[in-house]
């Protein structure tokens, strides 16, 4: 069996190395370190549908996993199935769950789906202005297409208010913000986040373990909006402030959603990544993607106990079985340069330890990093995840920060993400938010 992943950062890494018993290949765009070792790569882009094609085909690759959701947007799938090879991604007509959100706000309200919020989808600046003037409640603006996470604008976060909303609506209309002249308003909801990922055979959803991101840049969820710093998931699948309805709920929305692609458009097979607010009535859908979560796919592959190519021939041949997850908890803690995400410094020399991180039990993936030379240099965006795996999510989150100490370089990281404090905080807020 020959696998080829499609991809360059910590997500990818974790993927190459669920890939037991097969011939790796991979397409990166720069050198990660991590990958490099353990597959026959290719250095090229991987939105260069035909050089992947070529590179899939010239190595009789059986299946291939598409990590990130640009090349899913530009057909990658519909490309290589044409070839004759098994996808783990969704066709372009069914990526649309991530690249379109006017689609999948349309999709849950047509097909009557559980966790479906107040939206309106615009191309007219003053029919956008009138909607935000009457809405008199705080709202969300976001692009229609992908923006690499940067686009989705909060009232009382990133906006002040109504007129910085109008505002950056216009903006998003007249330069096409994201390629399509269109924005999506939306009820701004309030609870806790949080991330399910699941396996999709067309039909069939096969849920992964529950993981929290943590999306700002400095402790204490302060600072800009950043790719990911970091996330945890608990032993049981769950988290302390998600209970077991709520996951199922969950489960059963994202179940609907694929029933409903596939009356819509087509099958959907790959991964699926719904992200969910725990809103006082229950899980309410923030956006899906349409692969596995950076960095929640280090929470979770590693605790695979299922074959992970079966999975994938499951997902191709679409009869997907369950898959088993270990019974521990995990603390992912990204490396990112200083100065991330507005003025990452790139070019540096980052030094890893890994030896004495696996001799403390600590897991590496590495992101966007580049090796010349033995030497491994920072670009201008997250530069590794590190993984502690353990009984409770305090026993993995010491694993995680001690090894932190063997990354040197002009770095930073979040050190409270999966911390009791941090927990505590989130566990009380959804109590006020459900009293
Ligand atoms: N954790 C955010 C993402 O994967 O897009």
């Amino acid at each position: 069996m020959k696998i080829l992943v499609v991809g360059t950062g910590a997500r990818e890494h974790a993927i190459c190395n669920a890939v037991k018993d097969a011939e790796l290949y991979s397409i990166m765009s720069n050198k990660n370190p991590g990958i490099s070792r353990i597959s026959k790569f290719q250095i090229s882009s991987e939105k260069d549908l035909k050089g992947v094609k070529k590179f899939a085909l010239d190595n009789k690759i059986d299946i291939a996993i598409i990590g990130p959701e640009a090349p899913l947007e530009m057909g990658i799938v519909d490309e290589l199935q044409k070839a004759g090879i098994g996808c783990v991604g969704p066709t372009k007509a069914a990526a649309r769950i991530e690249t379109d959100k006017a689609f999948m706000r349309d999709l849950f309200e047509n097909h009557n789906i559980d966790g479906s919020i107040v939206y309106k989808v615009f191309d007219n600046i003053k029919d956008t202005a009138d909607f935000i003037d009457e809405f008199g409640q705080d709202l969300v603006v976001k692009p229609v297409g992908l923006t690499g996470g940067k686009g989705v604008k909060i009232v009382g976060e990133h906006l002040e208010d109504g007129e910085a909303a109008k505002k950056y609506a216009k903006d998003i209309i007249e330069n096409k913000i994201s390629g399509y002249g269109q924005v999506v308003i939306e009820e701004k909801l309030i609870g806790e986040e949080f991330t399910v990922q699941a396996f999709v055979d067309g039909d069939k959803i096969v849920p992964m373990p529950a993981a929290q991101d943590h999306p700002h840049a400095y402790e204490g969820d302060q600072g800009p909006i950043t790719g990911g710093m970091g996330s945890y998931s608990d032993k049981d699948g769950l988290l302390p402030f998600l209970d077991k309805k709520s996951y199922n709920q969950s489960v059963k929305i994202m179940q609907d959603t694929i029933k409903a692609v596939k009356n819509e458009v087509e099958p959907y097979k790959g991964i699926l990544y719904g992200q969910f607010m725990l809103c006082k009535e229950g899980p309410k859908l923030v956006e899906y993607n349409a692969r596995f979560g950076d960095p929640e796919a280090m929470n979770v592959l590693p605790l695979l106990e299922t074959d992970f190519v079966d999975l994938c021939q499951g997902i191709v041949d679409g009869n997907l079985k369950r898959a088993n997850f270990e019974s521990k908890a995990t603390v992912c803690k990204y490396i990112v340069p200083k100065g991330y995400p507005e003025s990452g410094q790139a070019g540096q020399i980052l030094d890893v330890n890994e030896s004495k991180i696996n001799e403390e039990s600590g897991l590496v993936y590495y992101a966007a990093v580049n090796q010349k030379d033995n030497r491994i240099y920072t670009s201008s965006s997250r530069a590794l995840g590190l993984v502690g795996i353990g009984d409770s999510i305090a026993d993995a989150e010491e694993i995680c920060e001690n090894v932190t100490k063997y990354v040197k370089g002009e770095v930073y990281h979040r050190r409270d993400v999966g911390t009791a404090d941090l927990i505590q905080k989130r566990i009380k807020h959804m109590e006020t938010i459900r009293n």
